[in-house]
């Protein structure tokens, strides 16, 4: 499969546009990001604004985004299959209805907004159809000697446009072949940072595992490693972790820990150094892009040799492991933790690093803003406050809306992405594990999701069972089964229809975007 989202390039005007998808969204619902942000030093900002309008002029508005990662293909994503032109049709109908019902929104205040969405035309059965199937996919991973077989489903179905969800998935090349990596990265503020995320976390978590290797075998006396230059910044975040957790810290955790804040460190510490150094106002969006904007992230890694499975995460993405116990019911068991302002042990972290700023959880979310406590990108928690009075006003002119600083931003950092992690050793009872973007978790609890993917279980991976579902994807069913559900748990086949008549960037007050990975162990 190809990258195909990842050399989209943006120009000023893109970038504007497409982060006012994201400051729309969150009545009642999640939004990972404020809600009006405010440019810092507005006398600054008319000068900038006289730069970017130079550098619009000379035709400099367009960038590749992605610097080529190396080592192991990553699969990200995108939409894989042609698709029938019975589809292609109908997908064409929802995107007439989606634009007859904006011009219609976009007329209307916030309030008359929410009426008038419930009047909306419904999509037909197949036109609900379409939009559910344009992005499925599903494939088996053959076991080499001693694993076993998985099958792996995944969907998603877009909010905001464009979508911020990514998903990435890759077998580790490190010791055997039997270690999987399956991941979601939940952009906010943008996409531009989890785009990122997803193409470069498979080659550096193999890097780290390498290197982790190499420093066993040192410690060994056995071998005295080399480490190429690209690498020296991992190498000595590694080392810096297993001083402070202890040296018998297992391989796949402390690498996990490790990828995440030097892929951070890059993404917001190292950007900003490199521009700095180079002074390009031409390479700002590609360099500084993917720290102003932001992104949850989960990784879980299957290793079917070992059976265990071990979760890193930063955010509020979810992974859910489905249990089948001896009498046939099925019981959901959590394999991270959601790092947002309902979590007591997240509030005591952000009061111990920030003591004396009663602020720093202001309604329930970082400084008034952010809602998860942990995240990758976001320099707007990060950065040095004179770094943010230096660049902010620039980059804000260039369309990044979110390049403003916080309000009270005394001690940052405010935000980490060093992620939590969760090891489970897995049994003949553990069938299928849930990864999703908390859109999913939105609509439905853990028990409704195990219970969603249960019944597809028991009609595709037990031989003798005679059911059937609507859909073959586990993914698709379970996203089916989101979608149909209203807010007091009534499923119902309109409620879907009429959700996914609501066009963007109205639909983001209704549903986030749902990105889901249903990884099945022991699959038939
Ligand atoms: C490789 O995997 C095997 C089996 O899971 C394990 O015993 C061994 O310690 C691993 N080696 C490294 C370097 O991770
Ligand atoms: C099945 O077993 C579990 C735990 O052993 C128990 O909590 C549950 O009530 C049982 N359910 C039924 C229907 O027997």
């Amino acid at each position: 499969m190809q990258q195909a989202r990842s050399r989209r390039a943006f120009g000023t005007s893109a970038a504007a546009g497409q982060q006012s998808s994201n400051d729309s969204g969150a009545a009642g619902k999640k939004a990972g990001t404020p809600d009006t942000p405010q440019p810092a030093g507005t006398t600054k900002r008319s000068l900038t604004f006289a730069i970017g309008g130079i550098l619009a002029l000379l035709g400099v508005t367009s960038y590749t985004l992605l610097r080529q990662p190396s080592g192991v293909p990553v699969e990200v994503a995108t939409q894989s299959k042609p698709t029938p032109s019975s589809t292609q049709t109908a997908l064409e109908s929802v995107a007439t209805k989606r634009s007859d019902a904006l011009k219609k929104l976009d007329s209307l205040t916030n309030k008359e907004r929410r009426e008038e969405a419930k009047r909306l035309g419904l999509l037909t059965a197949e036109e609900v159809d379409a939009v559910l199937h344009a992005k499925e996919n599903s494939w088996f991973i053959e076991p080499v000697a001693g694993g076993s077989r998985l099958r792996v489903d995944t969907n998603q179905v877009s909010s905001n446009d464009p979508l911020e969800d990514y998903l990435a998935w890759t077998t580790l090349s490190s010791n055997a072949t039997n270690r999987h990596m399956f991941s979601v990265f939940d952009g906010h503020a943008g996409y531009l940072c989890a785009e990122q995320l997803a193409a470069r976390m498979g080659p550096m978590l193999d890097k780290s595992l390498e290197v982790i290797a190499q420093l066993a075998e040192l410690k060994k006396g056995i071998k005295k490693p080399e480490f190429e230059a690209g690498d020296k910044a991992l190498v000595k975040t590694i080392r810096q972790i297993e001083r402070e957790a202890g040296l018998n810290w297992d391989h796949v955790p402390l690498a996990l820990t490790a990828t995440f804040i030097n892929m951070d460190y890059e993404l917001v510490t190292g950007a900003l150094a490199e521009f700095r150094k180079q002074q390009q106002l031409m390479r700002m969006d590609e360099l500084l892009g993917p720290a102003v904007s932001g992104s949850c992230g989960l990784v879980a890694v299957v290793d079917t040799e070992a059976k265990e499975v071990v979760v890193a995460n930063t955010g509020d993405s979810r992974a859910l492991l489905g249990v089948r116990l001896k009498n046939g019911t099925w019981k959901a068991v959590r394999l991270s933790q959601d790092q947002t302002a309902d979590n007591a042990n997240e509030l005591a972290r952000m009061a111990r690093e920030h003591p004396r700023e009663d602020s720093v959880i202001h309604r329930g979310r970082v400084l008034g803003g952010l809602m998860p406590t942990r995240a990758f990108g976001d320099c707007r928690y990060k950065w040095p406050l004179e770094a943010q009075q230096d660049l902010f006003p620039i980059l804000y002119s260039r369309g990044h809306r979110y390049a403003t600083t916080p309000p009270n931003y005394v001690t940052p950092p405010y935000v980490t992405a060093r992620p939590v992690i969760v090891k489970h050793m897995l049994s003949d009872d553990d069938k299928f594990i849930v990864i999703a973007s908390d859109g999913l978790y939105d609509q439905l609890s853990d028990a409704e999701v195990i219970g969603s993917v249960s019944q597809w279980y028991e009609a595709h991976q037990m031989s003798a069972s005679t059911l059937t579902t609507e859909d073959d994807n586990a993914a698709t069913h379970l996203i089916r089964a989101a979608l149909s559900t209203d807010q007091s748990g009534r499923r119902s086949d309109t409620y879907i229809r009429r959700l996914l008549a609501i066009p963007p960037p109205h639909s983001r007050r209704f549903r986030d975007d749902i990105s889901v990975t249903i990884v099945t162990l022991n699959a038939e």
